[in-house]
């Protein structure tokens, strides 16, 4: 199992490396990740290459059994590169982006590409019999600092291209998109605008001023066009070596598809800060972007760059407490990570992130959190059979679309609305009542209960599947805006809701953007703030209506039986409270075990046993009793704070 530690040895004096690889080893670090943000270091001057300093630190790292997954630099292009070429995006004002951060070169500069390839080309001629590099990384978060979209003339020349691949003629495009709207039909493909500042955007810039069509098909552009980008790495580093690749991905992050984007990838990795400079996040928060990753591919993944101190650009967010960097490995495992990878080895003494703490302090001494580490790593190879192809037993399933992503973002429907929030809600009360829960896009008959929170854009082609995943026995979540749009970000000429109309029971007949709060009331009791719609139902059975505003008595959430399965369609937001009481109700009836549990504790199940963890700082009495994998002794259910355990059940393990 991958244990590592991300490392920077040209930070450090040459003399400081041996001493650092020695900690890393006493620390039971196996692996380390670097070179990611190194392009100067390796081309100094255009063509002149010298990969001398990570071959020596390479070496160095050896003689301590320590491997390197090695990261290909161009996520940070140098000086002498924006010097000559114009490799810079352009913003939706036409603004060139600033060089000195990273991440500001657009992905469809044709002497960015040239550039890229080279250096990727000379890397993997350099490093390709290297026994101590086990796997690559491509670049580094693709998207990271507002980067997916740029509006520059390559792009606009590009997406027209990419246009015409996709429709049959200018015409045909014209029609989809509605372009007669405002006198907006193109003669040619080479004509087609991107969507940049115009006269109708709002002084806050917060209004996507285009034709919806346009605004949907430039994200889908934008998104492959780091797709592509990444590809032609991954194309050139298979033509010298088989080593597994990845790309550090960001969790929740929605601006580029994480499943077309890990598609082309061997493995998932993705970077986890639970407590930094810009919040702290509910550890369900957390979870879920563990499973957001896991989904990506379906398949288990890496940490690439776990917190291991206080972190933030300029101010700190807390220090990790005593026994929270185990739990939150711990947490990684839970949800499918089987290898950790701590950001960062020892802290920046300059640049950017001086305060972004890593697994040593400046001074590089070994404390509190490194002894942690060291003893969590002992740990986890005792249990590498726990982890290593390890997988949960799945009862639910949270859809996560990234066409209804952007369509929701370039359309917001509601003051405050937001479709994240809105799946992260149904999220969390699933992880509250102790409910194992994917996310992902597929395979829905593996799930009892398959959630599809306000799926806007639907395509034709996957009704079907959701259909004969409900008539077969499944139970499916709709909630308002779904089954309305299609691919082209069209309105449907359909009453409500749209293209599920008939396997919801309902006719959703009018509806309400909330000014105020509305109180429902029936099986399930809650508070409405963003949305109502207002339901007749027609073969289903009403579960909660309305009790304010001019459809008190309404029904606001039903259920309908179709073939074998059952449709819950629910027609507005709900408060905390509502919406556990409504994901309880839906899982019993599919009959899913829920656990009880005190606030704070995750209980995640696996094939004969279950990973119990208590995010609070405070001992508490979970409920759960059983030998422990971990120390092979009967575990009483009392957990410390931070504790963790995996708990034998009975069954298979
Ligand atoms: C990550 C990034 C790292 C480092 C870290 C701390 O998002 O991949 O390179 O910048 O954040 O800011």
């Amino acid at each position: 199992m991958i244990f590592g530690v991300d490392y920077y040895p040209e930070h450090w004096d040459r003399s400081e490396w041996e001493n650092q690889a020695r900690l890393m080893r006493e620390g039971g670090f196996n692996t380390v990740r670097m070179g990611e943000f190194a392009w100067k270091l390796f081309e100094k001057n255009e063509g002149e290459f010298d990969f001398s300093l990570l071959d020596d630190a390479i070496a160095v790292l050896a003689g301590y059994g320590i491997k390197v997954i090695l990261g290909t630099p161009t996520a940070a292009p140098p000086k002498w590169l924006v010097n000559k070429y114009d490799i810079l995006q352009r913003d939706k004002y036409g603004r060139k982006k600033g060089w000195g951060a990273r991440r500001e070169s657009c992905a469809n500069n044709p002497d960015y590409i040239a550039k890229s390839k080279i250096i990727v080309e000379k890397m993997a001629e350099h490093y390709k019999d290297n026994p101590n590099v086990i796997a690559w990384q491509i670049d580094n978060e693709f998207g990271c600092h507002a980067s997916t979209r740029c509006y520059c003339e390559h792009c606009r020349k590009r997406f027209g291209e990419w246009l015409s691949k996709k429709y049959a003629s200018i015409d045909d495009m014209n029609k989809k998109w509605g372009n007669v709207f405002w006198s907006l039909d193109y003669d040619s493909f080479d004509d087609v605008i991107l969507p940049a500042y115009n006269s109708c955007e709002s002084i806050h810039g917060d209004t996507w001023s285009h034709n919806p069509a346009l605004d949907l098909e430039f994200r889908r552009f934008s998104s492959d066009s780091w797709v592509d980008y990444q590809k032609m790495q991954i194309d050139i580093l298979r033509k010298h070596t088989d080593k597994p690749i990845t790309h550090n991905l960001m969790g929740h992050f929605s601006d580029i598809s994480a499943y077309d984007l890990s598609a082309d990838l061997d493995f998932v990795s993705w970077d986890n800060y639970p407590d930094n400079q810009w919040g702290d996040s509910e550890y369900e928060y957390v979870s879920m972007a563990h499973e957001n990753m896991r989904g990506a591919k379906n398949k288990n993944f890496i940490v690439m760059e776990q917190q291991s101190g206080a972190c933030g650009w300029d101010i700190m967010g807390s220090t990790p407490r005593p026994n929270q960097l185990r739990l939150w490995t711990y947490q990684a495992v839970a949800h499918g990570a089987e290898g950790m990878v701590y950001f960062r080895f020892r802290t920046a003494l300059f640049g950017m992130e001086q305060y972004w703490y890593g697994v040593l302090d400046h001074d590089g001494m070994p404390r509190r959190r490194f002894y942690e580490l060291k003893k969590t790593g002992e740990e986890l190879k005792k249990l590498e059979k726990y982890i290593v192809n390890a997988e949960n037993k799945y009862d639910a399933l949270i859809v996560k679309s990234y066409d209804n992503a952007w369509g929701h973002d370039i359309k917001r429907h509601a003051k405050n609305y937001n479709y994240e929030n809105h799946l992260y809600d149904f999220y969390k009360a699933n992880v509250d009542l102790n409910i194992t829960t994917a996310v992902s896009h597929e395979s829905y008959s593996k799930y009892k209960v398959v959630y599809m929170p306000a799926y806007n854009i639907v395509e034709d082609s996957e009704l079907d599947e959701i259909k004969s995943y409900v008539e077969n026995g499944g139970n499916l979540v709709l909630t308002f805006r779904s089954g309305t749009r299609d691919e082209y970000n069209r309105v449907r000429p359909l009453a409500l809701p749209g293209v599920f109309k008939e396997i919801a029971g309902i006719e959703a007949v009018e509806f309400d953007a909330l000014r105020t709060s509305v109180e429902i009331c029936g099986e399930v009791n809650g508070t409405a703030k963003i949305w109502c719609d207002i339901i007749e139902p027609d073969t289903a059975k009403t579960i909660a209506s309305y009790n304010g505003e001019y459809y008190k008595g309404k029904a606001a959430v039903t259920m309908n039986s179709y073939g074998k399965g059952t449709v819950y369609y629910v027609g507005c937001d709900l408060d905390k409270g509502g919406m556990e009481q409504l994901v309880k109700l839906i899982s019993e009836n599919a009959g899913i075990e829920i656990i009880e549990a005190p606030a704070g504790v995750e209980i995640i199940k696996r094939d004969g046993y279950r990973i119990v963890l208590n995010h609070t700082e405070n001992a508490v009495n979970t409920g759960i009793k059983g030998k422990s994998l971990i120390s092979d002794t009967d575990f009483d259910g009392t957990l410390e704070g931070y504790g963790v355990e995996f708990v034998e059940q009975g069954g298979h393990i």
